[in-house]
């Protein structure tokens, strides 16, 4: 085209553009993306009718619910929930998929249907890496957009409070720090493709068993300085568009119309403003749950005993038990997360997906999220063995993935179809990437076998002919189920003990929800913890065994040596016989804020393997540690060296001891990636809400001041000499 013509052309589509953009702002002013999303927000709500505002405040369930009559609503895609949009407005409808590890597929699976999950949030969590959580969210927020999907119920952050939780998969450890800086990233790695997160479950629902009846006490010092600083953390960083509220009640209200929780702490302290919406069946009530800070009813048509925030709301406004202006802010707060997120100048479109991209970022993250508990005499990195025998938990077929909404059906299909339980909370999915081709493909001319481990006699004949044994161990967890204990499920214990007893160069691989007891450890000789690796975990693993990647994963939950040691040695109700009845209520303050490896150290215990504990093939050096005032707050230096011959990578990790405490805290951490020889000094902030306590009475954290004792390590128990420091008292 020439020259002049061309630029002609290009100014008369430049001014369409403009016009049109300013017929569209002219008619539509919330569409300039010039304003600020309340502003954007305030200028629509003007044009809604009041019908469209209760629209706005429940979403439906996006599939058919037959128990109830219901069909799948117009519009939706097919997930767990559907808002319908407001055409003459430009509102687009909520398409609202599951969840954190990737983009679960509706109960009606199409062909091709399916997603790239992620590894467990646990596994995410454990590379100690904020840019591998973010990645990953941008990963399956892209994927999530280009299906047509603009809400992903994902930032899992319950804190892990009880190992036998059946969701820990889904979360992100016991620590507020870890967990809310990891989910944070997470949450604005979705977001950044423009799609809205949420963050869940808002709050204390941190175990599984009676979770629809629970209620959950614990004081308010205790609660702030634990599950709901994670999510003080986290919102922080990553700005969630919603925070979902949970089932279980909070010192007795239930927590989706639970004033302090979410008008007081959410609302009100943190400023939060977003919206809140439920998870789906947690409503109790229109009024008290409006009037308490809840914003959407999710799903209520099928899970609820009633759409309240339609026919009872409307009621409520007309007798002015709910004030039309908490119906406006309602509304608000769903229009302005939607302009923030993006959802009305991006909007959500089927476009192609690139796998192999994505495929790269679950296995990366598998790949620094994997924990290295045991490697004796080394065996670890695998050196060209001549004969390796792969055992057990399917690895012919593929690796194990956790049950219930948080699941993402593989693209090529369950690689293990028919485990029981085949319905609700499973299918029991294994993502089709197998450990056995993957080992095969870096195993060189070495001989490799499988055994499935249904016959441990021969799993162990064929460990006794082969230079190394590799024992895959699996414990299937899932939402709305509890483990009654620590133990791996059928036999697979007598499994490993048998392949020791025939091979004492076994490697155990454990593919596992959580920390699981472990009798036979002194009789193997590594142990290697891979959670739930996701859509590339085979590769992940294989990549590990054989040294292609460091491991470099750190315990993100502290790994007891039984339950005995835990605050609640028998969760009450797990396991217990159907139509028993359940507990009415647990208390989380026998440990309040003391979770996890503050528990072990307040109670004197030695757990199996500490919170932030992680073998590598290199060794590290740290140096002695510096701490200077910014602010008047501490900032830790240290020098890391890798004095191996490989590459690796290290996890400084700072602990606080507050005076007056005898707990130490996880303050601030950084990981650092070194070339063997290489030093590099690393600065560590520290987040001064660990420095402080949660003053109830002024309802703010107050830094007392004083001497801090700084401890920097490589885990919570592995520790220098403490450096000192005097703080300024603060608000
Ligand atoms: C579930 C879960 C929640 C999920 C929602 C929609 O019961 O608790 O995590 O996002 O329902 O499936």
């Amino acid at each position: 085209m020439k020259g002049k013509s061309r630029h002609l052309l290009r100014a008369t589509v430049l001014a369409a553009a403009l016009l049109g953009g300013t017929a569209a702002a002219a008619t539509h002013p919330w569409m300039n993306p010039a304003q600020s999303p309340d502003a954007r927000a305030a200028a629509l709500e003007s044009q809604l009718t009041q019908g469209e505002k209760l629209q706005l405040v429940h979403s439906l369930f996006g599939e058919p619910s037959p128990d109830k009559g219901l069909p799948k609503p117009a519009g939706a895609l097919g997930s767990a929930g559907y808002v319908p949009g407001i055409p003459r407005l430009g509102v687009p409808a909520l398409q609202e998929s599951d969840a954190g590890l990737g983009v679960a597929n509706p109960l009606e699976v199409r062909p091709g249907d399916g997603a790239t999950s992620l590894p467990a949030g646990l596994a995410v969590a454990a590379s100690w890496d904020p840019a591998i959580a973010y990645a990953g969210g941008a990963m399956i927020g892209g994927e999530a957009h280009a299906k047509g999907f603009n809400v992903l119920l994902a930032g899992g952050i319950d804190l892990e409070r009880e190992p036998r939780n059946g969701r820990n998969f889904e979360y992100a450890g016991e620590d507020p720090l870890l967990a809310g800086t990891m989910v944070g990233a997470a949450i604005r790695g979705i977001q950044s493709r423009h799609v809205l997160s949420t963050i869940k479950h808002y709050a204390l629902n941190d175990q599984e068993t009676a979770r629809t009846t629970v209620d959950v006490r614990i004081g308010e010092q205790a609660a702030r300085e634990s599950d709901l600083l994670a999510f003080e953390l986290a919102i922080e960083h990553g700005h969630p568009g919603a925070v979902m509220c949970s089932y279980n009640k909070v010192n007795g209200d239930w927590a989706c119309e639970n004033d302090v929780l979410l008008n007081r702490v959410l609302k009100g302290d943190w400023k939060y403003p977003g919206f809140v919406m439920s998870d789906w069946g947690a409503v109790h009530s229109a009024a008290k749950a409006a009037n308490a800070g809840l914003d959407q009813e999710s799903a209520g048509d099928a899970f609820d005993a009633q759409v309240y925030f339609d026919a009872p709301l409307k009621a409520a406004l007309a007798s002015g038990e709910v004030k039309q202006a908490r119906l406006d802010d309602m509304v608000h707060r769903i229009l302005r997360s939607m302009f923030a997120a993006g959802l009305f100048d991006h909007p959500a479109a089927k476009a192609p997906i690139d796998v192999a991209a994505s495929m790269a970022v679950a296995r990366r993250a598998e790949e620094a999220g994997a924990v290295l508990l045991r490697n004796q005499h080394d065996l670890l990195p695998l050196a060209r063995p001549a004969s390796i025998a792969v055992i057990g938990a399917h690895a012919d077929k593929g690796v194990l993935a956790g049950g219930g909404s948080s699941l993402v059906l593989p693209r090529g299909g369950n690689a293990v179809p028919g485990l029981k339980p085949t319905s609700w909370p499973g299918p029991v999915v294994y993502d089709p990437s197998a450990p056995l081709a993957a080992i095969r493909a870096l195993a060189g001319k070495a001989r490799v076998d499988f055994a499935s481990g249904d016959d441990v006699a021969a799993a162990a004949a064929l460990a006794a002919k082969a230079q190394v044994a590799v024992v895959f161990a699996r414990q299937w967890a899932a939402e709305s189920v509890d483990a009654a204990d620590l133990a791996l499920p059928d036999r697979q214990d007598a499994l490993v003990e048998a392949v020791a007893k025939a091979n004492p160069h076994t490697v155990v691989v454990l593919e596992t929800n959580s920390p699981v007891a472990m009798p036979w450890l002194d009789r193997v000789d590594a142990v290697l913890a891979a959670w739930y690796p996701g859509s590339a975990g085979g590769e992940a693993i294989a990549d590990l065994l054989f040294g292609k990647v460091d491991p470099s994963g750190r315990l993100p939950i502290t790994w007891p040596r039984d339950r005995a040691q835990l605050p609640r040695p028998v969760l009450e109700g797990a396991g217990a016989p159907a139509g028993a009845p359940p507990p009415a209520s647990v208390d989380y303050g026998i440990e309040g804020a003391d979770v996890g490896y503050r528990w072990f150290q307040r109670q004197g215990l030695q757990p199996l393997f500490p919170f932030g504990y992680g073998l590598s093939y290199t060794r590290f050096e740290q140096g002695a540690a510096k701490v200077a005032l910014h602010d008047g707050l501490p900032q830790v230096s240290v020098a890391v060296r890798n004095v191996g011959k490989r590459a690796g990578a290290d996890v400084v990790q700072v602990y606080a001891q507050v005076p007056g405490s005898t707990v130490r805290r996880l303050a601030g951490f950084a990981k650092v990636a070194l070339e063997p020889g290489e030093s590099r000094t690393v600065q560590v902030a520290l987040e001064p809400r660990l420095l402080s306590d949660f003053d109830v009475a002024k309802q703010r954290w107050v830094l007392h001041g004083g001497d801090y004792a700084l401890y920097v390590g490589r885990s919570a128990t592995d520790l220098a000499a403490p450096v000192h420091v005097r703080l300024p008292a603060r608000d």
